[in-house]
């Protein structure tokens, strides 16, 4: 199957004559599947939690749900709809470090078990609200190869992290675990292996005091092709975690994933149309019915979408711009495109991860409706 950043002209076509209106989301369920199929081929021995922020789509979880899928959720609305889809709490963890409490009451009586934690006051709250729990301590690893960085917020060194290990035993939640996240779609395999070497040692130090470290969660973080086909493939990513894990951590650690836009984002075209052109400041502008307030709000933090025309021509550089009357809608500044007209449509490719989730609707344009379709090449 083709990748979508590569669509033929004829695959274009079927793609625009699909969406009656636009700005449309189409979502190739047999591209998840075949997507999450690589990642259990690659990582045989691992429960695969879906990150379910990256596109909560009814049909995008049932279909992985029937595939075997575990799932990674972190509010009330996401495990509701879990359950309501009758994905049971024994399939679902929580690595968001920073729970509301009424998330972890209800999250416990549904089942879930394994939370994540990074500070005294959450291992307070699972003692209090989630009793019984198992808990997968935050370790703040770096994340200067990642294109959407997440490690400000969350995460603690070492010797916190060791401190929240005796502190977790202590308040009765079992310190199973060490959970990191590279930063997402992660540009370099040395990502994974910088942030497992300074788990391990803290690993080992963890084991030496008395903690039952069993669980590894690597997180997500795994790329897609967006502009850069350079980004390391699933196998790629996997082949350099499991040879770290194999050299660095006892043979009875088990390897979890938590992987959002790897399984996702490749599926997604986005469907849009142009609607102003100018020039200014010597640049050609391109305005498009979809921008950083609709869908594409990566498009502020460094995700370098790949635009898509059947326009005849040669392309040339190009400031593309969203609908609203704010200036911080600019989805990018150097991309390329031939000589568009107002009403062409466009296709935005690998957009089945955070775009649908962060549509706000601002300024009255409505975000983008999910098409789900069945394999790309049909009809
Ligand atoms: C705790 C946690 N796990 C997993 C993910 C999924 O990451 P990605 O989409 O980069 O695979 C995220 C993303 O924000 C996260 O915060």
């Amino acid at each position: 199957m083709a990748s979508q950043t590569t669509l033929t002209s004829h695959d274009l076509h079927r793609c625009f004559a699909r969406c009656a209106a636009t700005p449309t989301l189409l979502v190739d369920l047999a591209v998840v599947e075949q997507d999450f199929l690589t990642f259990r081929a690659s990582f045989p021995d691992s429960p695969i939690f879906y990150a379910i922020k990256a596109n909560p789509h009814p049909d995008v979880l049932t279909r992985l749900s029937t595939l075997g899928a575990g799932f990674e959720v972190s509010s009330v609305g996401e495990l509701r709809l879990l359950l309501g889809l009758g994905i049971e709490g024994g399939r679902i963890i929580s690595s968001n470090p920073v729970k509301t409490p009424a998330f972890l009451r209800e999250a416990h009586a549904a089942g879930i078990r394994y939370f994540a934690y990074d500070s005294a006051a959450e291992v307070d709250k699972l003692a209090e609200l989630a009793p019984g729990s198992q808990g997968l301590v935050r370790l703040e690893v770096s994340n200067e190869h990642s294109e959407w960085p997440l490690d400000k917020k969350f995460g603690v060194d070492s010797n916190h992290a060791l401190e929240l290990l005796a502190y977790a035993r202590d308040r009765g939640v079992d310190p199973v675990g060490v959970i990191f996240h590279v930063g997402s779609q992660c540009r370099s395999v040395d990502g994974w292996r910088v942030a497992l070497e300074k788990t391990s040692r803290m690993w080992d130090e963890g084991r030496k005091q008395g903690a039952p470290l069993q669980i590894l969660n690597v997180g997500g973080g795994m790329p897609v092709v967006y502009t850069d086909d350079r980004v390391p493939s699933i196998p790629a990513v996997a082949s350099a975690i499991r040879a770290e894990c194999a050299k660095l951590f006892p043979s009875d650690s088990k390897v979890w994933l938590e992987p959002g836009r790897a399984i996702v984002g490749r599926a997604g075209t986005l469907v849009c149309s142009v609607i102003g052109l100018a020039q200014r400041g010597g640049a050609r502008w391109v305005y498009l019915d979809v921008g950083v307030f609709h869908g594409l709000a990566e498009a502020t933090g460094g995700i370098r979408y790949r635009f898509l025309s059947d326009a005849p021509g040669p392309e040339s550089p190009c400031t593309i711009a969203g609908p609203s009357c704010d200036s911080v809608d600019v989805i990018s500044t150097d991309a390329l495109l031939p000589d568009v007209r107002v009403g062409d449509r466009l296709a935005i490719a690998s957009c089945g991860a955070y775009t649908t989730v962060y549509a706000s609707g601002f300024n009255g344009f409505p975000g983008p409706e999910t098409q789900i379709i069945e394999s790309w090449g049909d009809g």
